[in-house]
């Protein structure tokens, strides 16, 4: 017998806490709690997440500030802008939605946030920080993960823990945090040899892929725990996750759906991140 963990749950459960923390802190120092949002162009998946993100913001007494800034803006005026939010003291958090226009030089532009206000966690000092378990801001979604663990009581120390994917958004800082937690983590990736005969081994299974259904029900031990990190769409256009869900349930004990899994996790970390680094500064 599985266990779903409910991502929606959890995160409205934690999304009602971080408001009364939020509500708090605002009594306590008479400041708002600022992050601001910079979406470059049109792209419609980005235009959602941004605007799920202002709803977030909302609904945990957040206030934001939202950039939305033509998809031929020059690199300069995406600088200048970084540049006056990160000596803003409104600002709390930072966020510049990816991927940017392909003209845009990211890499730059994201090295302008400073780490204090670096609420997705992306910057090297977070990253190295995080590496270092000193505390940190941590990577969204990973971080959504690790809460999933926790919420469900899952004991991660000693456990063999194999992540799928190595982006700097998701495995990495995903293997870091599993490390960290005492797990032997496998970090594999698309020239991982043996991928099955790794995830076999596995007590947890992250998987970061991008590729529907792509893990089976025969790549998966007996009671392990599955996360999907995957968003991806199926044969017939339905939203699906990286793991083929129906076949590979009934081998774990936790497994995690999608949607309604690790997605509402993500925002409700950034909220968390925001909140943080307001009462750090
Ligand atoms: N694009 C896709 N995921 C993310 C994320 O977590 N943060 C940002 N800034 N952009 C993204």
């Amino acid at each position: 017998m599985y266990k779903l963990i409910d991502g929606k749950k959890l995160a409205a459960k934690m999304r009602a806490d971080i408001k009364s923390k939020v509500d708090e802190y605002k009594a306590a120092s008479g400041k708002e709690i600022g992050l601001a949002v910079v979406l470059v162009g049109e792209d419609p998946a980005s235009q959602v997440y941004v605007r799920n993100k202002i709803k977030a913001c909302e609904e945990v007494g957040i206030k934001s500030y939202a950039y939305y800034l033509d998809k031929e803006v020059a690199q300069s005026r995406v600088e200048e802008l970084i540049r006056s939010l990160s000596v803003d003291d409104k600002i709390n958090g930072i966020l510049v939605q990816l991927p940017l226009p392909r003209h845009l030089d990211s890499k730059k532009i994201l090295e302008l946030i400073p780490y204090a206000k670096d609420v997705d966690g992306f910057s090297a000092e977070n990253m190295g920080r995080l590496c270092m378990n000193e505390p940190c801001l941590v990577a969204c979604t990973p971080n959504g993960v690790m809460k999933m663990f926790e919420s469900e009581n899952i004991d991660l120390n000693g456990k063999n823990a194999v992540v799928i994917g190595r982006s700097n958004i998701v495995g990495k800082p995903m293997a870091m945090l599993l490390t960290n937690a005492n797990a032997t983590v496998t970090l594999c990736h698309s020239r991982t040899r043996d991928l099955k005969q790794k995830c076999l081994e596995a007590d947890v299974v992250v998987a970061a892929i991008g590729k529907a259904k792509f893990i089976k029900a025969d790549m998966i031990k007996d009671g392990a725990v599955v996360i999907d990190v995957g968003m991806n769409r199926d044969e017939n256009g339905k939203l699906c996750g990286d793991v083929d869900f129906e076949n590979v349930k009934e081998k774990c004990s936790f497994i995690t759906p999608v949607p309604g899994g690790v997605g509402p996790m993500t925002i409700t970390m950034l909220m968390y991140n925001t909140y943080l680094s307001a009462t750090r500064s």
